[in-house]
């Protein structure tokens, strides 16, 4: 008796406008369709994965994952969910139909299916309308349900595999969604919630969501990989964070190289040395802050920090391109400030925000070399930098080193790049900006 996901990849994404299909696109680093597989492919309750794709992606997408089935879609999503329906194999018992534009299905959603189908044969996920939904035609209101009986239907759609499959066989006509096929021939549809972040990536604009979410659901609950033997420089590892990291890593088996203050970062090159290693890790760590106003700052205030927080990283990131392994992580340590530029920091601030645009450009380049490139936006952390910016503030409102060092190991790992973590602690829900 299997529980199967069928999942919708025929669709063209008429509307998204792009020539790869937006099921297909890449978000920080993994497909969008890559998501949800990844989701049901986790989900102990889920036996079997079917997945239809337009015909150029079948192979491509059956090849990277040999344990699910890959189909061909239909002309219209109805007939892509009826193939894939058919594809369904012997004793399957519950099928769960799921967009692959909805990239962030998440575990307790399937669960909660799964679940409801125990005493249902068809099961909606809806989330409800923040806003009254108006019901017209020609511009003209024809009716006004009341607000708190309306939700919006999102998937998956589950359901007993028979009631699903022999609805299919008989209903006449399309439809965009399945629920409907099997509520029109008057059998009961029970819903379930879905999640705001579970929505489907329709228009562009969409993107620009689905890349926040993303990042938002990047941290991965803490979960240490093995860095065994891993091969790993910090620049900037002899003193606040960067030693963090260093002394955390170091401690679960990684050959660690720290970089302080024998190697000026102000220069134009980095020694050649650095060259004649292979790494599976570098990180950016060092910075110079310095608080002044403009009034008071010079011209050379603003070469010193921009040469050690930003040039210095394009520096080291031409060392990451051609020193590390592939798979490969380059991180950048950036600045809560680079988001929100403060008084009397204009320097580092604007040095820290271009952090943020030189991450995102290099995880795209930098992706068929293997090399994830993310950066990570620490709070006020109680380093020795901040101690000599700020000697008399209430070190309770800042972070500790070794717990950014924590959140940042995250992020050495796994197939995620492109993103901007902006972390936050909860001592610091009161701290001034
Ligand atoms: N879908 C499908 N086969 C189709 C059409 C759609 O499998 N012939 C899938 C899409 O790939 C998507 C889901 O159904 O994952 C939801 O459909 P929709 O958002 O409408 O996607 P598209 O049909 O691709 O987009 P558009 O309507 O803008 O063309
Ligand atoms: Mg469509």
């Amino acid at each position: 008796m299997k529980n199967v996901a069928v999942i919708l990849a025929g669709g063209t994404g008429e509307r998204f406008g792009e020539a790869t299909p937006k099921q297909f696109i890449i978000l920080h680093g993994r497909r969008v369709i890559d998501y949800s597989i990844s989701m049901f492919n986790q989900h102990k309750h889920i036996d079997d994965i079917i997945i239809t794709c337009p015909l150029g992606w079948i192979d491509i997408i059956q090849n990277e994952y040999p344990n699910c089935k890959v189909v061909l879609g239909g002309k219209t999503r109805k007939d892509s969910s009826y193939n894939g329906l058919l594809a369904c194999p012997k004793g399957t018992k519950n099928v769960l139909i799921h967009d692959a534009a909805r990239p962030f299905i998440d575990k307790d959603i399937i669960s909660r299916c799964l679940f409801a189908l125990k005493s249902n044969k068809a099961i909606d996920t809806v989330i409800s309308s923040g806003d009254t939904i108006v019901e017209a035609k020609d511009n003209v209101i024809t009716n006004m349900p009341i607000r708190d009986n309306m939700f919006l239907g999102q998937t998956p759609q589950a359901f007993d595999y028979p009631t699903i499959i022999n609805a299919h066989k008989s209903f006449k006509g399309d439809t965009t969604d399945d629920i409907r096929i099997v509520k029109d021939q008057g059998v009961k549809c029970s819903t379930i919630e879905g999640s705001v972040y579970n929505f489907k990536l329709t228009n562009q604009p969409d993107v620009y969501l689905a890349e926040r979410i993303s990042q938002i659901q990047s941290q991965k609950n803490n979960v240490i990989p093995n860095f065994k033997d891993k091969d790993v420089l910090v620049f900037g590892g002899t003193g606040g964070i960067g030693s963090g990291i260093g002394t955390l890593l170091t401690n679960l088996g990684a050959k660690v190289k720290c970089i302080g203050s024998e190697v000026d970062l102000r220069l134009d090159k980095l020694p050649k040395s650095f060259n004649n290693n292979k790494y599976d890790i570098i990180i950016h760590s060092a910075g110079i802050f310095r608080m002044k106003s403009l009034n008071e700052s010079t011209i050379n205030d603003w070469d010193e920090m921009f040469n050690v927080n930003l040039r210095s990283s394009f520096l080291v990131s031409k060392l990451a391109m051609h020193t590390l392994n592939n798979p490969g992580w380059l991180i950048y340590i950036g600045s809560s400030s680079s988001n929100r530029g403060r008084a009397n920091q204009a320097i580092y601030a604007s040095s820290k925000a271009g952090l943020n645009n030189l991450t995102q450009s290099l995880s795209a380049e930098l992706q068929p070399h293997g090399i994830r490139v993310n950066c990570i936006n620490p709070p006020r952390t109680n380093t020795p930098m901040r101690e000599k910016a700020f000697p008399n503030e209430d070190k309770s409102l800042l972070a500790n080193p070794l717990d950014v060092a924590k959140d940042i190991l995250q992020y050495c790992y796994g197939d995620e790049t492109g993103h901007i973590v902006n972390l936050k602690y909860s001592n610091q829900e009161n701290a001034k900006r």
